[in-house]
């Protein structure tokens, strides 16, 4: 579980992933959360190789971001991390997973289709750089298809 000293190193990966990075005081919020999870894998040198950061609230879960530095991808890194989240969140007690993914983020919408999350909805235009609508993604312990809006 990540605490306050891998900030640092959370930042510099979320830079080398995201347009539009969290920042340290965002990932330090995280890490304070009572019903906030960071896990991380550690690069071969220096820095971070991957990370996870998830809620708990209530019975259910929700990813926020998954990332895997770009030398260490397609390494099963991030079907790691996601795997073990799910494995947490359903050992206390949470059945159901969501989260948001842009619809054009091939990469991100292979990981979690291949991880068993379905698509429940979609908002259109919501991401702004680069435009894109998010595509809305559910994950069910209980092993129910998630199909349908009811979210
Ligand atoms: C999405 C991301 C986290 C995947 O990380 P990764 O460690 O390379 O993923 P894995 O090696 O665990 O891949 C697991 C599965 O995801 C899918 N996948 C991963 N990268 C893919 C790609 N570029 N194209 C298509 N499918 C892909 C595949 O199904 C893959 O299984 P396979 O390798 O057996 O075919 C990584 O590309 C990344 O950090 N992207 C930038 C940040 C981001 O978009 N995060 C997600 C939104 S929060």
């Amino acid at each position: 579980m990540a605490t306050f000293g891998d900030v640092e190193n959370l930042d510099g990966l979320d830079r080398l992933c995201f347009a539009r990075p969290w920042g340290r005081e965002a990932f330090g919020q995280e890490i304070a959360r009572s019903y906030a999870s960071i896990l991380v894998v550690d690069g071969a040198f220096h820095g971070l190789a991957a990370s996870i950061c998830w809620w708990r609230v209530a019975d259910e879960g929700e990813i926020l971001r998954v990332a895997t530095h770009p030398a260490h991808r397609r390494g099963g890194l991030a079907r790691r991390l996601v795997a073990e989240c799910l494995r947490r969140v359903q050992g206390a007690g949470c059945d159901r997973v969501h989260l948001e993914v842009a619809a054009r983020n091939r990469a991100a919408r292979g990981l979690y289709a291949a991880m068993g999350f379905r698509e429940v909805g979609r908002r259109p235009g919501y991401y702004s750089t680069p435009l894109d609508d998010a595509v809305l993604l559910r994950w069910r312990g209980d092993g129910r298809r998630s199909e349908g809006s009811d979210l």
